[in-house]
Protein backbone atom coordinates (compact mmCIF):
# COMPACT_ATOMS: atom_id res chain seq x y z
CA UNK A 1 0.00 0.00 0.00
CA UNK A 2 1.32 3.21 -0.92
CA UNK A 3 1.36 6.24 1.70
CA UNK A 4 -1.13 8.84 0.98
CA UNK A 5 1.61 11.31 -0.72
CA UNK A 6 2.45 8.92 -3.22
CA UNK A 7 -1.54 7.99 -3.88
CA UNK A 8 -1.99 11.78 -4.41
CA UNK A 9 0.95 11.47 -7.20
CA UNK A 10 -0.41 8.79 -9.01
CA UNK A 11 -4.16 10.97 -8.96
CA UNK A 12 -1.99 13.74 -10.48
CA UNK A 13 -0.34 11.75 -13.38
CA UNK A 14 -4.30 10.11 -13.95
CA UNK A 15 -5.83 12.93 -14.07
CA UNK A 16 -3.65 15.08 -16.02
CA UNK A 17 -4.17 12.15 -18.69
CA UNK A 18 -8.27 12.30 -17.88
CA UNK A 19 -8.75 16.08 -18.53
CA UNK A 20 -6.08 17.30 -20.43
CA UNK A 21 -8.22 17.25 -23.89
CA UNK A 22 -10.80 18.50 -22.01
CA UNK A 23 -9.59 21.90 -20.60
CA UNK A 24 -6.48 22.32 -23.51
CA UNK A 25 -7.01 25.67 -25.57
CA UNK A 26 -4.38 27.76 -26.00
CA UNK A 27 -3.31 30.96 -26.81
CA UNK A 28 -0.61 30.85 -28.82
CA UNK A 29 -3.22 30.13 -31.79
CA UNK A 30 -3.97 33.82 -31.10
CA UNK A 31 -0.41 34.97 -32.24
CA UNK A 32 0.18 34.80 -36.07
CA UNK A 33 4.09 34.63 -37.29
CA UNK A 34 4.60 37.19 -40.45
CA UNK A 35 5.95 35.27 -43.38
CA UNK A 36 8.76 36.58 -45.31
CA UNK A 37 9.52 34.62 -48.69
CA UNK A 38 13.15 35.02 -49.23
CA UNK A 39 14.76 34.56 -45.88
CA UNK A 40 17.67 34.01 -47.46
CA UNK A 41 19.00 31.13 -45.20
CA UNK A 42 20.42 27.33 -45.90
CA UNK A 43 19.04 24.71 -43.23
CA UNK A 44 22.94 24.10 -43.12
CA UNK A 45 23.20 27.15 -41.11
CA UNK A 46 20.94 26.61 -38.43
CA UNK A 47 21.27 25.51 -35.17
CA UNK A 48 18.19 24.64 -32.58
CA UNK A 49 20.34 24.56 -29.45
CA UNK A 50 19.78 27.23 -27.19
CA UNK A 51 21.46 27.96 -23.26
CA UNK A 52 19.36 29.47 -20.45
CA UNK A 53 22.72 31.23 -18.67
CA UNK A 54 25.00 28.50 -17.63
CA UNK A 55 22.75 25.64 -18.86
CA UNK A 56 23.21 24.54 -22.35
CA UNK A 57 20.53 22.59 -23.89
CA UNK A 58 20.84 21.32 -27.53
CA UNK A 59 17.19 21.45 -28.32
CA UNK A 60 15.07 24.64 -27.07
CA UNK A 61 12.46 22.01 -25.88
CA UNK A 62 12.67 20.03 -22.43
CA UNK A 63 10.85 17.58 -20.43
CA UNK A 64 9.11 20.07 -17.72
CA UNK A 65 8.69 18.60 -13.95
CA UNK A 66 5.93 16.23 -13.79
CA UNK A 67 6.42 12.84 -11.34
CA UNK A 68 8.23 10.69 -8.56
CA UNK A 69 7.32 9.32 -5.30
CA UNK A 70 5.38 6.45 -6.46
CA UNK A 71 5.81 2.90 -8.90
CA UNK A 72 3.68 4.51 -11.40
CA UNK A 73 6.10 7.44 -11.61
CA UNK A 74 8.47 5.40 -11.21
CA UNK A 75 8.00 3.69 -14.64
CA UNK A 76 6.86 7.11 -16.28
CA UNK A 77 10.26 8.93 -15.38
CA UNK A 78 12.25 6.04 -16.47
CA UNK A 79 10.65 6.23 -19.78
CA UNK A 80 11.00 10.04 -20.32
CA UNK A 81 14.69 9.33 -18.97
CA UNK A 82 15.58 7.03 -21.65
CA UNK A 83 13.64 9.57 -24.43
CA UNK A 84 15.59 12.62 -22.80
CA UNK A 85 18.89 10.54 -23.46
CA UNK A 86 18.18 9.71 -26.67
CA UNK A 87 17.15 13.04 -27.80
CA UNK A 88 19.67 14.91 -25.68
CA UNK A 89 16.75 16.47 -23.94
CA UNK A 90 17.17 18.24 -20.55
CA UNK A 91 14.25 16.59 -17.68
CA UNK A 92 12.74 18.22 -15.04
CA UNK A 93 11.43 15.57 -12.76
CA UNK A 94 8.97 16.38 -10.47
CA UNK A 95 8.95 18.10 -7.04
CA UNK A 96 10.66 15.69 -4.80
CA UNK A 97 9.10 16.85 -1.54
CA UNK A 98 7.94 13.36 -0.99
CA UNK A 99 11.69 11.81 -0.21
CA UNK A 100 11.61 13.84 2.78
CA UNK A 101 9.42 11.62 4.82
CA UNK A 102 9.22 8.47 2.27
CA UNK A 103 12.70 7.09 2.06
CA UNK A 104 11.35 4.08 -0.20
CA UNK A 105 9.95 7.31 -3.14
CA UNK A 106 13.61 8.16 -3.07
CA UNK A 107 14.32 5.40 -6.77
CA UNK A 108 11.44 7.14 -8.75
CA UNK A 109 13.80 9.77 -8.64
CA UNK A 110 17.02 8.71 -8.98
CA UNK A 111 16.04 6.38 -11.89
CA UNK A 112 16.41 9.32 -13.68
CA UNK A 113 19.89 9.93 -13.56
CA UNK A 114 20.96 6.49 -13.63
CA UNK A 115 18.54 5.73 -17.11
CA UNK A 116 20.66 9.30 -18.07
CA UNK A 117 24.23 9.94 -16.14
CA UNK A 118 25.48 12.51 -18.81
CA UNK A 119 21.97 14.63 -19.17
CA UNK A 120 21.15 17.90 -17.73
CA UNK A 121 18.51 16.99 -15.13
CA UNK A 122 16.59 19.59 -13.51
CA UNK A 123 15.29 19.21 -9.69
CA UNK A 124 11.84 20.54 -8.63
CA UNK A 125 10.96 22.00 -5.01
CA UNK A 126 8.54 23.95 -3.62
CA UNK A 127 9.72 27.48 -2.66
CA UNK A 128 9.27 27.12 0.81
CA UNK A 129 12.17 24.43 0.69
CA UNK A 130 14.94 24.36 3.73
CA UNK A 131 18.53 25.00 2.30
CA UNK A 132 19.31 21.07 3.72
CA UNK A 133 16.45 19.65 1.78
CA UNK A 134 17.72 21.39 -1.67
CA UNK A 135 21.06 20.26 -1.02
CA UNK A 136 19.50 16.52 -0.39
CA UNK A 137 17.46 16.41 -3.53
CA UNK A 138 20.67 18.10 -5.82
CA UNK A 139 22.75 15.42 -4.50
CA UNK A 140 20.37 13.05 -5.01
CA UNK A 141 19.95 13.27 -8.75
CA UNK A 142 23.00 15.01 -9.08
CA UNK A 143 21.28 17.95 -10.59
CA UNK A 144 22.55 20.18 -12.89
CA UNK A 145 19.73 23.44 -11.57
CA UNK A 146 17.05 23.31 -9.29
CA UNK A 147 13.09 24.36 -10.03
CA UNK A 148 11.62 26.17 -7.37
CA UNK A 149 7.94 26.05 -7.81
CA UNK A 150 5.69 28.90 -6.74
CA UNK A 151 1.61 27.31 -7.02
CA UNK A 152 -0.63 29.59 -4.52
CA UNK A 153 -3.49 29.08 -6.68
CA UNK A 154 -2.88 25.28 -6.49
CA UNK A 155 -2.17 24.96 -3.00
CA UNK A 156 -5.10 27.05 -1.64
CA UNK A 157 -7.79 24.68 -4.11
CA UNK A 158 -5.84 21.47 -1.82
CA UNK A 159 -7.80 20.76 1.45
CA UNK A 160 -4.07 20.06 3.00
CA UNK A 161 -2.32 22.82 0.67
CA UNK A 162 0.06 25.29 2.39
CA UNK A 163 -1.75 28.61 4.10
CA UNK A 164 1.27 30.61 4.26
CA UNK A 165 2.74 32.24 1.22
CA UNK A 166 5.63 34.40 2.59
CA UNK A 167 8.19 33.01 -0.17
CA UNK A 168 10.30 35.32 -1.22
CA UNK A 169 12.93 35.57 1.97
CA UNK A 170 13.47 31.44 1.05
CA UNK A 171 14.00 32.12 -2.46
CA UNK A 172 16.70 34.76 -1.86
CA UNK A 173 18.37 32.54 0.50
CA UNK A 174 18.35 29.95 -1.62
CA UNK A 175 19.75 31.30 -4.56
CA UNK A 176 22.81 33.06 -2.60
CA UNK A 177 23.68 29.46 -0.70
CA UNK A 178 23.30 27.28 -3.34
CA UNK A 179 25.68 26.63 -6.46
CA UNK A 180 23.56 25.58 -9.22
CA UNK A 181 21.49 27.57 -11.49
CA UNK A 182 17.83 28.15 -10.11
CA UNK A 183 14.75 28.19 -11.83
CA UNK A 184 11.48 30.06 -9.98
CA UNK A 185 8.85 28.14 -11.74
CA UNK A 186 4.96 28.80 -11.62
CA UNK A 187 2.66 25.40 -12.08
CA UNK A 188 0.34 26.84 -15.44
CA UNK A 189 -1.23 30.04 -14.26
CA UNK A 190 1.38 32.36 -15.68
CA UNK A 191 2.72 35.40 -14.33
CA UNK A 192 2.39 38.96 -14.91
CA UNK A 193 5.40 42.03 -14.91
CA UNK A 194 4.89 42.55 -10.66
CA UNK A 195 5.88 38.79 -10.38
CA UNK A 196 8.59 38.99 -12.71
CA UNK A 197 10.26 42.34 -11.27
CA UNK A 198 9.83 40.70 -7.42
CA UNK A 199 12.09 37.63 -8.59
CA UNK A 200 14.15 39.97 -10.43
CA UNK A 201 14.72 42.11 -7.21
CA UNK A 202 15.88 39.38 -5.17
CA UNK A 203 18.41 38.03 -8.02
CA UNK A 204 16.57 35.43 -9.75
CA UNK A 205 17.91 35.51 -13.18
CA UNK A 206 15.86 32.41 -14.60
CA UNK A 207 12.15 32.75 -14.51
CA UNK A 208 9.35 29.94 -15.93
CA UNK A 209 6.51 31.61 -16.33
CA UNK A 210 4.34 28.36 -17.01
CA UNK A 211 1.05 30.09 -18.12
CA UNK A 212 -2.62 28.64 -18.57
CA UNK A 213 -3.19 26.87 -21.78
CA UNK A 214 -2.03 23.42 -21.11
CA UNK A 215 -2.08 21.43 -17.63
CA UNK A 216 -4.86 22.85 -15.34
CA UNK A 217 -4.39 22.32 -11.78
CA UNK A 218 -7.19 24.87 -10.59
CA UNK A 219 -9.36 21.79 -12.57
CA UNK A 220 -7.04 18.61 -11.09
CA UNK A 221 -6.93 19.94 -7.75
CA UNK A 222 -10.95 20.55 -7.75
CA UNK A 223 -11.26 17.20 -8.91
CA UNK A 224 -9.53 15.51 -6.01
CA UNK A 225 -11.60 17.80 -3.65
CA UNK A 226 -14.80 16.35 -2.01
CA UNK A 227 -15.30 19.00 0.31
CA UNK A 228 -14.70 22.43 -1.37
CA UNK A 229 -15.82 23.58 -5.12
CA UNK A 230 -12.90 25.65 -6.69
CA UNK A 231 -14.71 25.33 -10.37
CA UNK A 232 -15.20 29.71 -10.50
CA UNK A 233 -11.06 29.13 -10.89
CA UNK A 234 -10.70 27.28 -13.71
CA UNK A 235 -9.33 30.12 -16.12
CA UNK A 236 -7.39 31.34 -13.30
CA UNK A 237 -4.44 33.40 -14.29
CA UNK A 238 -2.60 34.95 -16.97
CA UNK A 239 -2.18 32.14 -20.57
CA UNK A 240 1.11 31.32 -22.00
CA UNK A 241 1.21 33.97 -24.54
CA UNK A 242 0.22 37.15 -21.85
CA UNK A 243 2.65 35.84 -19.64
CA UNK A 244 5.55 35.88 -21.93
CA UNK A 245 4.02 39.40 -23.17
CA UNK A 246 4.53 40.54 -19.50
CA UNK A 247 7.87 39.52 -19.18
CA UNK A 248 9.30 40.68 -22.23
CA UNK A 249 8.41 44.28 -20.92
CA UNK A 250 10.25 43.84 -17.90
CA UNK A 251 12.81 41.56 -18.17
CA UNK A 252 16.64 42.35 -17.43
CA UNK A 253 19.29 41.71 -19.64
CA UNK A 254 20.28 39.13 -17.66
CA UNK A 255 17.09 37.61 -17.05
CA UNK A 256 16.51 34.02 -18.65
CA UNK A 257 12.82 33.37 -19.51
CA UNK A 258 11.56 29.72 -19.75
CA UNK A 259 8.00 29.02 -21.60
CA UNK A 260 6.36 26.47 -20.50
CA UNK A 261 1.97 25.77 -20.53
CA UNK A 262 0.01 24.33 -23.31
CA UNK A 263 3.00 23.95 -25.65
CA UNK A 264 1.78 20.84 -27.72
CA UNK A 265 3.75 21.43 -31.00
CA UNK A 266 7.56 22.93 -32.97
CA UNK A 267 5.30 25.70 -33.60
CA UNK A 268 4.37 26.44 -30.56
CA UNK A 269 8.07 26.59 -29.50
CA UNK A 270 8.75 28.46 -31.99
CA UNK A 271 6.44 31.31 -31.03
CA UNK A 272 7.73 31.40 -27.51
CA UNK A 273 10.88 31.82 -28.84
CA UNK A 274 9.66 34.81 -30.57
CA UNK A 275 8.28 36.26 -27.67
CA UNK A 276 11.52 36.07 -26.29
CA UNK A 277 11.43 32.23 -24.51
CA UNK A 278 15.05 31.09 -24.32
CA UNK A 279 14.11 27.53 -23.84
CA UNK A 280 10.37 25.49 -23.40
CA UNK A 281 9.28 23.19 -21.05
CA UNK A 282 6.57 20.88 -22.41
CA UNK A 283 4.89 18.60 -19.41
CA UNK A 284 1.21 17.74 -20.28
CA UNK A 285 1.43 16.84 -23.98
CA UNK A 286 4.01 14.66 -23.68
CA UNK A 287 2.88 12.96 -20.69
CA UNK A 288 -0.68 12.28 -22.84
CA UNK A 289 1.82 10.98 -25.47
CA UNK A 290 3.46 8.72 -22.84
CA UNK A 291 0.29 6.97 -20.90
CA UNK A 292 -2.32 7.27 -23.74
CA UNK A 293 -0.40 5.95 -26.71
CA UNK A 294 2.39 4.86 -25.08
CA UNK A 295 6.33 4.89 -25.51
CA UNK A 296 7.12 4.51 -29.17
CA UNK A 297 4.27 7.27 -30.19
CA UNK A 298 6.19 9.39 -27.64
CA UNK A 299 9.34 8.62 -29.45
CA UNK A 300 8.32 9.29 -32.37
CA UNK A 301 6.43 12.60 -31.77
CA UNK A 302 9.97 13.80 -30.18
CA UNK A 303 11.74 12.79 -32.92
CA UNK A 304 9.23 14.90 -35.44
CA UNK A 305 9.82 17.69 -33.39
CA UNK A 306 13.41 17.43 -33.50
CA UNK A 307 13.39 17.29 -37.07
CA UNK A 308 10.86 20.16 -37.58
CA UNK A 309 12.44 22.56 -35.39
CA UNK A 310 15.45 23.82 -37.83
CA UNK A 311 13.20 23.81 -40.97
CA UNK A 312 11.02 26.10 -38.92
CA UNK A 313 13.74 28.56 -38.29
CA UNK A 314 15.06 28.58 -41.30
CA UNK A 315 11.62 29.81 -43.13
CA UNK A 316 12.09 32.65 -40.61
CA UNK A 317 15.47 33.04 -41.53
CA UNK A 318 16.88 32.42 -37.72
CA UNK A 319 20.52 30.22 -37.83
CA UNK A 320 19.79 30.03 -33.96
CA UNK A 321 16.93 29.59 -31.14
CA UNK A 322 17.82 33.41 -30.02
CA UNK A 323 17.20 34.95 -33.33
CA UNK A 324 13.35 34.47 -33.25
CA UNK A 325 12.89 37.70 -30.76
CA UNK A 326 13.42 39.70 -34.05
CA UNK A 327 10.49 38.25 -35.91
CA UNK A 328 7.38 39.68 -36.67
CA UNK A 329 4.35 38.98 -35.08
CA UNK A 330 0.40 40.34 -34.66
CA UNK A 331 -1.76 39.37 -32.30
CA UNK A 332 -5.88 38.49 -32.51
CA UNK A 333 -9.04 38.30 -30.27
CA UNK A 334 -8.65 38.08 -26.74
CA UNK A 335 -4.54 38.04 -26.20
CA UNK A 336 -4.92 41.65 -28.73
CA UNK A 337 -7.13 43.07 -26.06
CA UNK A 338 -4.92 41.84 -23.33
CA UNK A 339 -1.87 43.25 -24.61
CA UNK A 340 -3.60 46.04 -25.64
CA UNK A 341 -5.05 46.77 -22.03
CA UNK A 342 -2.08 45.98 -19.95
CA UNK A 343 0.09 48.53 -22.70
CA UNK A 344 1.97 45.30 -23.63
CA UNK A 345 2.40 46.31 -27.64
C1 LIG B 1 3.06 18.98 -13.14
N1 LIG B 1 3.69 20.20 -12.89
C2 LIG B 1 4.56 20.31 -11.82
N2 LIG B 1 5.32 21.42 -11.69
C3 LIG B 1 6.21 21.53 -10.67
O1 LIG B 1 6.91 22.54 -10.59
N3 LIG B 1 6.34 20.51 -9.75
C4 LIG B 1 5.61 19.37 -9.84
O2 LIG B 1 5.77 18.47 -9.02
C5 LIG B 1 4.67 19.25 -10.90
N4 LIG B 1 3.87 18.15 -11.01
C6 LIG B 1 3.12 17.96 -12.15
C7 LIG B 1 2.47 16.74 -12.37
C8 LIG B 1 1.81 16.51 -13.57
C9 LIG B 1 1.16 15.18 -13.79
C10 LIG B 1 1.79 17.51 -14.57
C11 LIG B 1 1.12 17.28 -15.89
C12 LIG B 1 2.39 18.73 -14.35
C13 LIG B 1 3.44 21.39 -13.74
C14 LIG B 1 4.28 21.40 -15.01
O3 LIG B 1 5.65 21.39 -14.74
C15 LIG B 1 3.94 22.64 -15.88
O4 LIG B 1 4.34 23.80 -15.21
C16 LIG B 1 2.44 22.71 -16.19
O5 LIG B 1 1.89 21.43 -16.29
C17 LIG B 1 2.15 23.46 -17.47
O6 LIG B 1 2.73 22.82 -18.58
P1 LIG B 1 1.91 21.83 -19.57
O7 LIG B 1 1.55 20.61 -18.78
O8 LIG B 1 0.69 22.57 -20.00
O9 LIG B 1 2.87 21.52 -20.66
Amino acid sequence: MESNHAQRKNEHLSLATKLYTQVHTNSLDNMQIIHHSLPEISLKEVTAATSCGKLKFTSPFFIEAMTGGSQNAYKVNQKLAILAKKYRLAMAIGSASITFHDQAAKKSFSVVRETNPDGIIIANLSAKASLEQAKAVIELLNANALELHINTTQELIMSDGDRDFHWLANIESLINHLDVPIIVKEVGFGMDATTINQLQSIGVQLINISGRGGTNFAVIEDHRNHLTNFDFLNDWGQTTLESLLEARKVRKKTTQIIASGGICSPLDVVKAGILGANAVGVAGYFLNHLIRDGFDALDKEINNWQVTLPRLLALLGCRSFNELASIDFVLHGKELEYAQQRHLI
